[in-house]
């Protein structure tokens, strides 16, 4: 082609662009509905703050929206609320916020009869603010942000963004806060966690310098933009004192910004999960701790290991109609809950220890076994202990072999020891001594359990086997989980979910992603290349249509992934298009383009077996209306 004519066909094709834009949207709906969160104090309902704004894609929002409640650290109630109608929203708002100061009752039931739909987007927070003084969380005042985009999919308006947030980093820190962030972003996306599901994610670092390095010990926060805290020096929780300017830096990123992330700069274990997931970049523990509490946040379950009190989600079941029988291993087997086996386990002790050790007294516990179970195994987590001689671990008077992970130092880490014997029949003791005086003072039992199992018919131990485990609370009580440690969520230091959770990660993440990014119209003039020869150029108009795909399947960046595909279909008014089925783009003439297209995109994974919602399906609708020749006769 000439290059004059190719110029041309540019400039065509971006006035093109420029005119199609606003007729691209989101289908079958508008999916981008309306989020209020509201902070409340529990007891006197008082609204501290609140914000309002279009949420993102929330794919199969129940008719009435969808509501959520949490309580916060500080003991404040987190109500979230995301419904298509505004007025819906003004209403909870209402009746949540507006009637705690007298008198103002009668006006504001004024302000909402005159506010529109329209301008309640734009003039919520003076509404709300103005008549109440409940202000908006937009207001707070947050740290200076410098945002670092570490690992980026898609535009964030159809992407679960993820976002470090620093906290004990000075200046000059910055490049040691961007590779800690990134570290752990590819460690839980890289080969493994969350590489899966990668496409619909976005992962961002955003910088605030502290005035001082690290993170505060015995309670008292250091003077960082957060204000991250241990309790004591031990290793255990990390605290956050100023949850107002990390709500504030997250709402200032918008889209950006759906999963908060706390990163102190300590190298030792310690964090909490909840409204903020709190880490600290520890080689050994940073990661451990960051896809379990994502697990949490993201997927929307509850603990599988012992001893917890949340049992709740997809992996979770309270009696033996578990949610996961289409994942289990003798599925064809089990016909109704009569024949679902429960795995032979008992928990004859458990404890969250969190005691520091002495030399002077071992720290020990007695329970009861009932001699019925062939196998045990003694389950324990240690921080300050990075020698074997250091402690002694003893069971009845027998000395059990451990040994700590090579360079775990003083970090956390846990250790199971497995015997193939019988706990006979009465009372046992386990105990953990303090050998070495010089770690007085850092070494720290974390937890102890002890398990006890059926043989290798009655409990089937191995990786990949599905089935229905029973987990234990801390009040004993029994719940069921889907593998015996093939879950993160049960085995911390495995980097995998098991599949059931996948599943369940898959499903959260496409509830807020939609599989299609973009349909884009174009024209396109085509040379007549039967008379390349003629003075000027013969041809004619081709209307085409792209569609952008989230990056999944054939899509992926390294490359096909096997065991996933799209099936892709193009109507045209009633007709299937079979030319194109499966093609991402559609190229017809000009003259025939005029009409209703719809282009339905279904994504296939092994990884999902159940979609109740269809949520790994997306259509979206278009009208041609015009022929390119018309438009572009307007432009001319
Ligand atoms: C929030 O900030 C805007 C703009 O600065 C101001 O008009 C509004 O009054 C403030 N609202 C509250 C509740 O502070
Ligand atoms: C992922 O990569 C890390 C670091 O290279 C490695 O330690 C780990 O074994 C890999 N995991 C898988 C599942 O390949
Ligand atoms: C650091 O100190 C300055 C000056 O005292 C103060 O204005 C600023 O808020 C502090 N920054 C943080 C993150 O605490
Ligand atoms: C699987 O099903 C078969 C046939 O019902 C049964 O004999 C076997 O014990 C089951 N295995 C497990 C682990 O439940
Ligand atoms: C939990 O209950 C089981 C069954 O009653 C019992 O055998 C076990 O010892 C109990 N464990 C604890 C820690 O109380
Ligand atoms: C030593 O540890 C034991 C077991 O945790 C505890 O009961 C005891 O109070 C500790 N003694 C001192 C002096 O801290
Ligand atoms: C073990 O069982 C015996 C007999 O029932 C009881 O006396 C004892 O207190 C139990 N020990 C523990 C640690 O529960
Ligand atoms: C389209 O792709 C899907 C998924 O790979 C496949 O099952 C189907 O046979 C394909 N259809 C055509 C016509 O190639
Ligand atoms: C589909 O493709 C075939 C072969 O390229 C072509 O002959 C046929 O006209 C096309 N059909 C339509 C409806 O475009």
């Amino acid at each position: 082609m000439h290059s004059s004519l190719v110029r041309a066909l540019v400039s065509v094709a971006l006035l093109w662009n420029a005119l199609s834009a606003s007729s691209t949207r989101r289908y079958p709906e508008d999916n981008h509905p309306f989020e209020l969160t509201i902070y409340r104090d529990a007891h006197s309902l008082k609204c501290s703050y609140h914000t309002f704004r279009r949420a993102q894609t929330f794919r199969g929002l129940p008719e009435g929206g969808y509501s959520d409640i949490s309580l916060t650290r500080s003991g404040d109630e987190r109500l979230q609320f995301i419904s298509h109608d505004p007025e819906a929203l003004r209403q909870h708002a209402w009746s949540l916020c507006g009637v705690q100061d007298r008198g103002v009752g009668q006006d504001l039931s004024e302000a909402v009869l005159q506010a529109t739909s329209d301008t309640f987007e734009l003039d919520t927070g003076s509404w709300l603010s103005s008549v109440h003084g409940v202000p908006d969380l937009a207001n707070l005042s947050y740290p200076p942000l410098q945002v670092e985009p570490l690992i980026i999919s898609g535009s964030s308006d159809n992407r679960v963004d993820l976002v470090f947030f620093s906290d004990g980093y000075l200046r000059e820190e910055k490049a040691k806060f961007l590779e800690d962030a990134t570290r752990l972003a590819n460690d839980i996306s890289g080969n493994q966690t969350f590489d899966t599901v990668k496409p619909l994610l976005n992962f961002w670092a955003a910088f605030s310098p502290s005035n001082e390095s690290g993170i505060g010990t015995g309670g008292k926060p250091k003077d960082t933009p957060f204000g991250l805290y241990r309790d004591g020096t031990e290793l255990r929780g990390v605290y956050y004192s100023k949850p107002d300017a990390a709500r504030a830096a997250c709402f200032a990123l918008g889209d950006r910004c759906d999963y908060p992330i706390l990163m102190g700069n300590d190298p030792f274990y310690g964090g909490l999960g909840g409204e903020f997931t709190v880490i600290t970049p520890s080689l050994a523990n940073g990661a451990l701790v960051l896809r379990h509490e994502l697990g949490h946040s993201i997927i929307d379950v509850g603990e599988e290991y012992d001893g917890g009190y949340a049992y709740f989600g997809v992996n979770a079941a309270h009696d033996l109609s578990v949610p996961w029988t289409h994942w289990l291993s003798n599925f064809s087997h089990t016909h109704g809950t009569d024949n679902i086996r429960v795995e032979r386990s008992v928990m004859p002790m458990q404890a969250y220890a969190w005691t520091m050790l002495n030399t002077t007294e071992p720290w020990s516990v007695r329970f009861n076994s009932s001699g019925r179970y062939p196998r045990h195994l003694v389950r324990f987590s240690l921080s300050g202990l990075p020698d074997e001689d250091d402690l002694s671990v003893v069971i009845d008077g027998n000395r059990l072999p451990w040994s700590p992970r090579p360079d775990i130092g003083v970090d956390r880490w846990h250790y199971d020891i497995h015997r193939s014997e019988s706990l006979a029949e009465g009372e046992h003791e386990l105990s953990f001594t303090l050998e070495n005086g010089n770690r007085e003072g850092i070494a720290q039992l974390c937890s102890a359990e002890i398990l006890e199992f059926g043989d290798e018919t009655e409990f089937i131990a191995d990786s990949g086997y599905y089935g229905v485990f029973p987990t234990f609370s801390e009040k004993n009580k029994t719940s069921y989980r889907p593998t015996n440690e093939d879950c993160l969520m049960r085995q911390v230091t495995t980097p995998n979910f098991c599949k059931v959770c996948i599943e369940g990660l898959w499903l959260s993440l496409l509830r807020r992603v939609d599989l299609i990014d973009d349909l884009r119209l174009g024209c396109q003039w085509e040379l007549d290349t039967e008379s390349p020869d003629k003075p000027s150029p013969v041809g004619k108009w081709k209307r085409t249509l792209e569609l952008d795909l989230i990056p999944l399947a054939q899509f992926r960046a390294g490359g096909s992934a096997t065991q996933e595909s799209y099936a892709i279909t193009w109507v045209k008014d009633g007709h299937i298009l079979e030319n194109f089925t499966n093609r991402t783009s559609l190229e017809v003439d000009d003259e025939d383009a005029l009409g209703h297209y719809t282009i339905s995109v279904r994504f296939t994974t092994t990884e999902v077996r159940m979609d109740r919602d269809g949520l790994l399906h997306s259509e979206w609708r278009h009208a041609v209306r015009s022929t390119c020749g018309e438009a572009l006769k307007k432009i001319q």
